[in-house]
């Protein structure tokens, strides 16, 4: 044991080294903070004196190759995520609207931005991100209710110049960032010495520690790894009653299942769709897909939303529409619209009458997704705030 560690030190300290000499920056992984940069950063932020393990460990179920993340890069990328200096007025961090105990979403409809602005969407819950971009692949799916980002770093520089959000520009974002003191040593530690700090740098920790936010520790997941025995049979093992849910567990996936697997994805991984049309209106004021395209078939046509944590990441929909689950089960039981672009699916309920379930089905629907709430991941230290 005491020879793997000194050997981890050593080799941290052979990077760190070989790193200095020049070409490759992003292969360093150092473990602890020297006694003279760890006096600087705890002087500002309360973080251990060795960046913490950010590794997701994926349920055996799980079809994802890569849990691993560089920890001194999301460690900084957490830092700038609670940090108000990365907004114009210093009133807002990421964190102002990605709240960690409401599933990193926020319990407003519009979220208060800079300058008291608001944005003209809802925050979009962070929890269950899953490494979008690793996970699914270049040109995968993309972030944002109208799919317009395509990476986690892209999505992060809209947020930071977006007017409405932090309302930087890129000159002021650098220097704010390069004013604080602990950011000298934290990005050494994640980019290597004589880092230059640009706003590629910030973007890429920020994606670091977004991507790591990965929702695997709900009783959904615990449960699922129990009945499931690997990536192969997880369609079968969803079929079958768990003796680890209540009858009102199991009626309630056997109607997810039935119902909304089609798009938000059987185990809450994957959502299957990029962007459908649930029938929320029949006009609808945005216009989703179809306010960056103005072609009609994009009208009404959002992002699928993943629900893991969705208990605690209301209100829901782009609009922030619904402020209970309740009144989102009633929208799909009798409120479906039947708008040109609604999915072909729900088209088919709403010809047939409607989903109309039953006062006992909401309540069972609800129990399920009730499962997916994820208590490490909203209560975690190293999500939460450091300052
Ligand atoms: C003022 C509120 C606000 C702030 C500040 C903010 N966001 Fe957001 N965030 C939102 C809203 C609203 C959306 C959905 C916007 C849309 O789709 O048009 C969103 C969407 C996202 C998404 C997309 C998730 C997905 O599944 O598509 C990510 C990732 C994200 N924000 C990360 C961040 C990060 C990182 C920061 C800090 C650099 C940040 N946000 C700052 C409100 C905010
Ligand atoms: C045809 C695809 C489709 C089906 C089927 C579907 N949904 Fe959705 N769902 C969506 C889309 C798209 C949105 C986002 C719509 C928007 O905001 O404009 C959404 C949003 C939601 C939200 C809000 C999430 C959030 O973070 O705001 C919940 C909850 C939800 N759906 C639950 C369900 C349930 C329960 C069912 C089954 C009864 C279901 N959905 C069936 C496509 C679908």
């Amino acid at each position: 044991m005491k020879n793997t560690i000194f050997a981890s030190l050593f080799l941290g300290f052979f990077a760190i080294v070989f790193n200095s000499c020049g070409d490759k920056p992003f292969d360093i992984e150092v473990k602890g903070y020297t006694d003279e940069d760890y006096a600087v950063i705890s002087q500002h932020l309360d973080l251990p004196n060795e960046p913490v393990d950010y590794t997701i460990d994926f349920p055996s179920y799980y079809f994802r190759p890569n849990g691993t993340f560089n920890n001194n890069r999301a460690t900084l990328g957490r830092v700038l995520f609670y940090d108000k200096n990365l907004s114009k007025d210093g009133t807002i961090s990421c964190a102002s609207c990605h709240i960690q105990s409401l599933g990193f979403s926020d319990d407003k409809a519009f979220s208060d931005g800079v300058e008291n602005l608001q944005t003209q969407r809802n925050s979009i819950a962070l929890s269950s991100v899953l490494n979008f971009q690793e996970y699914y692949g270049q040109g995968g799916i993309p972030f944002l209710w109208d799919n317009s980002a395509q990476t986690a770093e892209d999505q992060v520089l809209k947020a930071l110049f977006e007017s409405t959000e932090m309302g930087m520009n890129p000159h002021d974002l650098t220097r704010n960032v390069a004013e604080q003191p602990y950011y000298e040593p934290l990005f050494k530690y994640a980019f290597g010495e004589n880092t230059q700090i640009s706003n590629e740098y910030i973007a890429m920790a920020l994606a670091e520690f977004v991507n790591s936010i990965g929702s695997v520790d709900s009783k959904f997941d615990d449960v699922l790894s129990k009945n499931a025995d690997g990536v192969w049979n997880v369609s079968e093992a969803l079929q079958d009653n768990w003796s680890q849910f209540s009858p009102e567990e199991n009626r309630g996936k056997a109607i997810y299942l039935s119902n909304c697997a089609s798009c938000h994805s059987e185990a809450f991984g994957r959502p299957i769709r990029l962007a459908e049309n649930n029938g929320l209106d029949l006009e609808y004021t945005d216009k989703g897909l179809g306010e960056l395209s103005s072609q009609s078939y994009d009208n009404g046509m959002f992002k699928v939303p993943t629900l893991r944590n969705i208990a605690a990441t209301g209100p829901y929909m782009h609009d922030g529409r619904f402020e209970t689950l309740e009144e989102v089960i009633e929208h799909y039981s009798s409120g479906i619209q039947n708008h040109p672009n609604l999915s072909s699916e729900l088209r088919n309920v709403v010809n047939d009458g409607g989903f109309n379930f039953s006062a006992q089905e909401k309540s069972d629907l609800i129990a399920f997704l009730n499962t997916t709430t994820d208590e490490t991941i909203l209560t975690a230290e190293k999500y939460s705030d450091p300052f």
